[in-house]
């Protein structure tokens, strides 16, 4: 695949399309994704969190896959080709910043999910009867600083060990192996769960909609939610972009990773809830659902302990392929700009992003902390500004002509360049002050 020389890239529309969906699957989707929804209605979220995901999320990526590919550069050197000797670039620089720092908090809850498959295969669920009991058990190891520190240190070493490896031989060739066997591990666990007696009420939680229970908090929620689910706001999808050859056509591709994305934090709910209320839990146990509220209904399933360990290995290896694309960003980075080999680059911001996962792994309030600054407000920002220079500052006309390289029509370009210039930057910006309101006034939203 012809990619400029040194920085190497995608050798397939299929490799990049898995890599990319492969950054947004994660934990976003199986972990905050269920509580998210549990704890704001059910189908009244999920039906905002559909309509944020065509009308915002969508137009974003397909800005984010337009600055990568046009400029076959990572963030901070797209903005400075595209808007020379301009301020652009520290919008670049934010988004690697942020990709750091939200690598830093992330690593540590992976590292959990590590120790959950080593739970699971050694059968200590089945005396976790009581969510009591559960939660015991996740303190523990939560709280326990050495396991916590090292679990997270061997899943950033695992993801170290993957982007050592370069965009062909490391990223995509992971995720051809990983997304496979993410799937069948997912949609086995969807067939178990809402085969289960009693699993109709989860269904019905998840689908029929309350149109009253669509509130401010759980519209912010939504939004939220869909833009860290699809790796928006700081650069990833640019960066993944840059890797994506001009030979390729760009719609159907990135059309392809934001349907994977959408579909399987469905699939994730369907393999929660109706297992959740099979075993008569509780939808809104917020973060530790499925550290405390999914192994309290392990062992009520039968041959739960088998589920329980595909279950975590599941989660395990979402998390893996998106902690790849966060500290790809980074790399990328000190590659292109620094002129730094990728070795030295890799081990070196692994090591980094290490010293600042240990505050996370010895606190959950500094991990909560992390999560807000990072996964919330520089998100957002990064996104809005990512909309404003694509709309305003680069242009829609470059833009769609990007997008569209290849292909003789161009369906929906007005419609994708009114969006980004006037309805992502309006609904984000909305975004950003609700969530600031949110944490100076207390309005009891939860991320
Ligand atoms: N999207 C991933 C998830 O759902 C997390 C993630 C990976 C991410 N790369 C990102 C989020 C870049 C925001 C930006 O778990």
């Amino acid at each position: 695949m012809a990619t400029s020389g040194q920085r190497g890239g995608f050798n397939s529309k299929l490799g990049f399309i898995l890599a990319a969906a492969g950054s947004a699957i994660g934990l976003g989707n199986i972990w905050r994704f269920p509580y998210s929804a549990g704890e704001n209605g059910g189908a009244a979220f999920i039906l905002v969190y559909l309509v944020a995901v065509v009308f915002i999320c969508m137009p974003v990526l397909f800005a984010e896959l337009a600055i990568g590919r046009a400029t076959q550069k990572s963030p901070v050197g797209a903005f400075e080709q595209l808007a020379p000797k301009s301020g652009w670039k520290f919008v670049g620089g934010l988004g690697v910043l942020t990709g750091f720092a939200i690598l830093a908090f992330y690593a540590v809850i992976a590292g959990w999910t590590i120790g959950y498959v080593g739970k699971a295969v050694m059968g200590e669920f089945s005396n976790m009867a009581s969510s009591e009991a559960a939660e015991a058990v996740f303190t523990a190891l939560s709280g326990s600083p050495w396991y916590s520190t090292a679990l997270t240190a061997l899943f950033l070493a695992l993801t170290a060990l993957v982007v050592r490896g370069g965009v062909q031989g490391g990223i995509e060739r992971a995720a051809k192996v990983l997304m496979p066997i993410f799937l069948v591990l997912l949609v086995g666990l969807c067939i178990r769960s809402v085969t289960l007696p009693g699993a109709s009420e989860g269904l019905s939680f998840l689908f029929k909609v309350d149109f009253s229970k669509i509130t401010l908090p759980v519209v912010v929620s939504a939004l939220g939610q869909a833009l860290f689910s699809m790796s928006l706001g700081m650069g990833a999808m640019i960066t993944y972009g840059s890797y994506v050859s001009r030979k390729e056509r760009l719609p159907g591709a990135a059309v392809g990773v934001g349907l994977a994305d959408t579909v399987i934090a469905m699939l994730a709910g369907l393999m929660v809830f109706p297992a959740l209320f099979a075993a008569g839990g509780s939808p809104d146990a917020g973060p530790g659902l499925v550290f405390i509220a999914m192994p309290s209904i392990f062992h009520s399933l039968p041959a739960g302990s088998v589920i329980a360990v595909f279950f975590y290995m599941l989660l395990a290896i979402a998390a893996l392929t998106s902690t790849i694309s966060l500290l790809e960003v980074v790399v990328a980075y000190f590659v292109d700009q620094w002129n730094w080999s990728r070795r030295m680059a890799t081990w070196g911001v692994t090591f980094a992003c290490f010293l600042l996962a240990i505050p996370s792994a010895l606190s959950g309030d500094f991990l909560g902390f992390q999560s807000v600054l990072f996964g919330n407000y520089a998100l957002s920002i990064g996104a809005l500004l990512i909309c404003l220079f694509v709309g305003w500052r680069w242009g829609v006309a470059a833009a769609v002509a990007e997008i569209y390289h290849g292909l003789e029509t161009r369906p929906l370009g007005g419609v994708w360049s009114a969006l980004v210039r006037y309805v992502c930057p309006v609904v984000i910006l909305g975004l950003i002050v609700a969530i600031i309101l949110n944490s100076v006034f207390g309005l009891g939203m939860t991320f």
